[in-house]
C-alpha cells in the first residue's frame, strides 16, 4: 500500500501521510489540511471517521467484536485479573508486581479520606436528585478541597492525583447511594479490598454487621472489569477535551460523568431496565416493543442494542450475559426480566431490521439485571458504570497531558446568514 493519500481540492493535488497503528488499522493524517489547502477543512458530525488522538491504552475492532486492555483479551481479564490490576493496567500501561499493586493499593487508602465538610454538600441535593447529577456535582466539589494543579514533568504529581481521586470516587459512589436510601454516610474499612469495601461502604446498615458476599464481589469485579475502558468513546472524549485545556483530574472527570449519563450512553443500562420493566407490566409481549423499535414514526428504541463500534458483537455483552445467569443462580434469584431480556435479544437476532442494521446487544443490555440481583437501585446503575469507567478516563486523561496534545477545538462548517446590518429594534 502506498504510505501516502492524495485529495485533489479545485483541480490542486495534495499528499498526506498515511500512518499505521499496531494492530495494522490505518489513518490518514490530515494535520496540515488547512493549512496546505488554505483553509479547507473536513466534516465528521458524530466523529463517525475522525480519530482525534493516537492511544496505546485498548484497541477494540468492532467488526470482529475484540476488545484489548494494553493487549490483553477482555475475556482473560474478566476471568483472571482483579480491577485494581485493571486499573493499573490501563493507567501504567503493565500488569502490576505483587509489590506495585501493593503499595499502589496502599496509597489510594491513604487517600481515600473526603472532607467532612462535603457532607454539607450533599445534604443541600433534594433526596430526589439523580445521583449521576449528585456524583457528578461533588467530584467537581472536590477540586475545591484538593486543588490539583498537576504538573505534568513531576511523575510524582501525576501518580498522586491518580491515587488521590481512586481513593475518593469510591466514598463518593456510595454516598451518592447511601443519600437516597437515607442511610449514614460511612468512609469504609481499609482492611478491606477495593471492591469488597465499596460493596460495605453501600451497603452496610448501622445496626447489623455487613457480612461479604463472594458471589457479590466476584460480579462486581467483573462488571467493573468489562466496563474499565472503551478508547474513545463519548464520556471519554470528554474527559480528553475538557483536560487537553489543562483542567485539573477532578473537573475532567465530572465532566466524563455528566457525558456518561445520557441515555445513549452509560445512561442505558438504567433505561434497558426501565424497558424491560415497562415491557413486563405491559404483559411481557416483546412483540409489540420490537415492532415499536422498528418504526420510525416512533421514537422508541430498543435500549441496549446497538453500538456505534461494534458491528458484529460486543464482547462484553456475551460475558455479561453468562454472568447475569450464573449470578441470579447463585443468589437463588428469580427475575422475570432476564427472560424478557433472553426473549427480546433472541428476536432481535432473527429480525431483518436489526441483522441489516447490525444492531446486537451491548454492555447495558444484562447488566442492570445483575445490579438489581445484587440489590443495587435502578438509578445507581449508571453510578456503577462511572466506577468501573473511572481508571479508563484517569488512563486516556494521563496519556493525553503525557503526550502534550494541543488543545482540543475542532472547527465547523458556518451555514448562518453572511453579513448583514444591523436593524435597530423599532425597524425588525
Ligand atoms: N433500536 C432500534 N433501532 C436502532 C437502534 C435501537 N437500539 N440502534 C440503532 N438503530 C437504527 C437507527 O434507527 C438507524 O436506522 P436507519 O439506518 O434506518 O436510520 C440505524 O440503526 C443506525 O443507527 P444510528 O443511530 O445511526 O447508529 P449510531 O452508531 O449513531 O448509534 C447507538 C449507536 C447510539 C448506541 C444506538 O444504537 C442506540 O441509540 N442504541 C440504544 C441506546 C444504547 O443502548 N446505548 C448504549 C450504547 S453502549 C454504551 O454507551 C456503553
Amino acid at each position: 500500500m502506498s504510505n501516502t493519500a492524495t485529495l485533489e481540492v479545485n483541480g490542486e493535488k495534495y499528499e498526506f501521510p498515511i500512518v499505521t497503528g499496531t494492530e495494522n488499522e490505518v489513518a490518514i493524517d490530515i494535520k496540515k489540511l488547512r493549512g496546505v489547502t488554505g483553509g479547507v477543512t473536513t466534516i465528521d458530525p458524530g466523529y463517525k471517521n475522525t480519530g482525534s488522538c493516537t492511544s496505546s491504552i485498548t484497541f477494540l475492532d468492532g467488526e470482529k467484536g475484540i476488545l484489548r486492555y494494553g493487549g490483553y483479551s477482555i475475556e482473560e481479564l474478566a476471568e483472571k485479573a482483579d480491577f485494581l490490576e485493571v486499573a493499573f493496567l490501563l493507567i501504567f500501561g503493565e500488569l502490576p508486581t505483587k509489590e506495585e499493586l501493593d503499595k499502589f493499593y496502599s496509597d489510594i487508602k491513604k487517600n481515600s479520606i473526603v472532607d467532612e465538610d462535603v457532607k454539607k454538600i450533599l445534604d443541600a441535593f433534594p433526596k430526589a436528585a439523580h445521583p449521576m447529577g449528585v456524583l457528578s456535582s461533588l467530584t467537581s466539589a472536590l477540586t475545591a478541597f484538593n486543588p490539583d494543579a498537576v504538573d505534568v514533568n513531576s511523575e510524582e504529581d501525576m501518580y498522586n492525583s491518580v491515587v488521590r481521586i481512586l481513593g475518593k470516587f469510591p466514598v463518593l459512589v456510595a454516598w451518592a447511594m447511601r443519600k437516597k436510601s437515607g442511610l449514614p454516610l460511612d468512609y469504609g474499612d481499609k482492611n478491606l479490598g477495593y471492591v469488597e469495601n465499596i460493596l460495605k461502604m453501600m451497603f452496610k446498615v448501622p445496626n447489623e454487621e455487613y457480612t461479604q458476599n463472594k458471589v457479590l464481589v466476584e460480579a462486581l469485579d467483573k462488571l467493573l472489569i468489562l466496563h474499565a475502558d472503551h478508547e474513545q468513546n463519548c464520556s471519554t472524549s470528554t474527559v480528553r477535551i475538557v483536560g487537553s485545556s489543562h483542567a485539573g483530574l477532578f473537573a475532567s472527570i465530572s465532566a466524563g460523568i455528566s457525558a456518561l449519563w445520557g441515555p445513549l450512553h452509560g445512561g442505558a443500562n438504567q433505561a434497558v431496565l426501565e424497558m424491560l420493566e415497562a415491557i413486563k407490566e405491559d404483559g411481557g409481549d416483546t412483540k409489540k416493543y420490537m415492532a415499536k423499535a422498528k418504526d420510525k414514526s416512533d421514537p422508541f428504541r430498543l435500549m441496549g442494542f446497538g453500538h456505534r463500534v461494534y458491528k458484529n458483537f460486543d464482547p462484553r455483552a456475551k460475558i455479561i450475559k453468562v454472568a447475569a445467569d450464573e449470578v441470579l443462580g447463585d443468589l437463588g434469584v428469580e427475575d422475570p426480566v432476564l427472560e424478557i431480556a433472553k426473549g427480546l435479544e433472541k428476536e432481535a437476532l432473527e429480525d431483518q431490521y436489526f441483522v441489516d442494521r447490525k444492531l446486537y446487544p451491548n454492555v447495558d443490555f444484562y447488566s442492570g439485571i445483575i445490579y438489581r440481583a445484587m440489590g443495587i437501585p435502578t438509578e445507581m446503575f449508571t453510578v456503577m458504570f462511572a466506577l468501573g469507567r473511572l481508571p479508563g478516563w484517569i488512563a486516556q486523561w494521563r496519556e493525553m497531558r503525557l503526550n502534550k496534545e494541543p488543545i482540543g477545538r475542532p472547527r465547523q462548517l458556518y451555514t448562518g446568514p453572511t453579513e448583514r446590518a444591523f436593524k435597530p429594534i423599532e425597524d425588525r
